[in-house]
């Protein structure tokens, strides 16, 4: 049984009956890929997203369900763009589950149903990218009709798109639940909606939040959700600056957003008021902005930050700008984890990617990953750039939990409804 926050429990795929059964699995295979330069060949950058879905189909194969697996990749807007096939996907499935995966190249109509049609228990079958049609966002109900033809039973699995209300999301499971079919969430959707719902509702305490990014308009709603429950809020990356705007300090060049300091104030007060530590960085590593001289695709002047320096002033100097939280806020910080017994983390301290301004976030994991092992801390990394963070690390296998989400983790964590969660049927 799936314990859907704020809604009735939902079913799971081993509340199903799928022997023989047509399964229409939806998956987020929505994979970082690059073509090789020499020999045009694609290559997935990170196979995370179908390695987690390997469990709900080793089930289903081994309980003898006819397996048709339905996904996006990309937003091709309704173009059939080869570059955005999951023809690759579907080769790097075979290989990783060990066992033969069938592709076809549409995911509605005549194909698709005699493809389906053929399938013996245990086979799987991949569908083309079902954002080749622009139905698909558009959560078209004929559409979803179509979608539902070749399945009796229905799985989402894809967590990390469970916050489109699209028609293989939410619409083609309203279709099969209409004639009396099942809906139900896979063993990475339930694994997600514990983690991220259930252990944060009634954390084991001290509770420490870690909040990064670039914006606080991004966060903010998760931060005030966040700010009922947590013991600890610290914050790194860009929104930081923001803060600092709020308390009247100077900035120089850091990304800010003027029209957020009343949120960012009103986040504070709350703070106070429901006794949440709330810590801000008290130094970071700022950059001289240099012109380049070169302009970008869009005609604007690049700069590149030269000159990383420490600065341990509460004013960022006016030719600055904040790239990454330094050595005292990593200490402070770390002491705070230190003794957290749950950990959420979501968006990194600083712009990580240069490895210049990486120090403040790698930090961090160690500091997650340490508190993890030695004080049996739970360490739920909620998506994005901080799963990102955590793998070039090193330190990814590390924590409880990554999820596989970027959008959806963060709409959930607001505490929304995810249609693609609030489509599947009630226990
Ligand atoms: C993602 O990668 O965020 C999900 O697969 C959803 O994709 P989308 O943001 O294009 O809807
Ligand atoms: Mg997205």
């Amino acid at each position: 049984m799936l314990c859907a926050l704020f809604g009735m429990p939902k079913l799971t795929v081993k509340d199903l009956n799928v022997r023989g059964k047509r399964v229409l699995v939806r998956v987020d295979y929505n994979v970082p890929m690059i073509e090789m330069a020499k020999d045009g060949q694609i290559v997935i950058n990170d196979v995370t997203r179908i390695k987690e879905t390997i469990p709900t189909l080793d089930y289903l194969i081994e309980q003898g369900a006819k397996i048709i697996l339905i996904a996006h990749l990309g937003r091709p807007k309704g173009q059939r763009d080869p570059t955005m096939s999951l023809r690759p996907v579907a080769n790097k499935l075979a290989d990783m589950l060990c066992h033969p995966v069938a592709f076809v190249d549409d995911c509605i109509g005549e194909k698709v149903e005699k493809t389906a049609g053929l399938l013996q228990p245990g086979d799987v079958l991949l569908l083309e990218n079902v954002r080749y049609y622009n139905e698909e966002e558009a959560n078209d109900a004929a559409f979803a009709e179509k979608l539902a033809k070749v399945a009796d039973l229905y799985v989402n699995d894809a967590f990390g798109a469970a916050h489109r209300a699209h028609a293989s999301t939410e619409g083609v499971a309203r279709v099969i639940a209409k004639r009396g079919g099942q809906c139900a969430a896979g063993l990475l959707m339930e694994r997600e909606l514990k983690f991220l719902g259930e252990e944060l509702e009634k954390p084991e305490r001290p509770f420490v939040v870690i909040l990064g990014g670039a914006k606080v308009s991004d966060k903010i709603k998760v931060i005030d959700r966040l700010l009922e429950k947590a013991d600890s809020i610290l914050i790194g990356g860009a929104m930081a600056y923001t803060f600092k705007l709020a308390q009247g300090h100077k900035t120089g060049k850091s990304l800010v957003e003027p029209d957020c300091v009343d949120v960012a104030k009103s986040a504070v007060q709350k703070a106070k008021a429901r006794n949440v530590q709330f810590l801000l960085p008290s130094d970071n590593i700022v950059a001289t902005l240099v012109d380049t001289g070169k302009l970008n695709k869009k005609g604007k002047q690049v700069f590149h930050p030269e000159n990383p320096r420490l600065n341990t002033q509460p004013d960022i100097p006016d030719d600055a700008e904040g790239f990454d939280i330094g050595p005292e806020t990593v200490r402070t910080y770390s002491d705070v984890i230190q003794k957290a017994k749950t950990i959420l983390w979501n968006g990194p301290m600083g712009m990580f990617e240069d490895k210049r301004f990486a120090e403040g976030t790698f930090a961090i994991a160690r500091a997650v990953a340490g508190a993890t092992e030695k004080n049996g801390a739970k360490s739920i990394i909620g998506g994005g750039d901080s799963v990102k963070a955590l793998n070039n690390a090193g330190l990814g296998d590390r924590v409880t939990f990554m999820s596989t989400g970027g959008g959806a983790s963060l709409e959930f964590l607001e505490g929304a409804v995810l249609p693609g969660v609030a489509a599947l049927s009630d226990k």
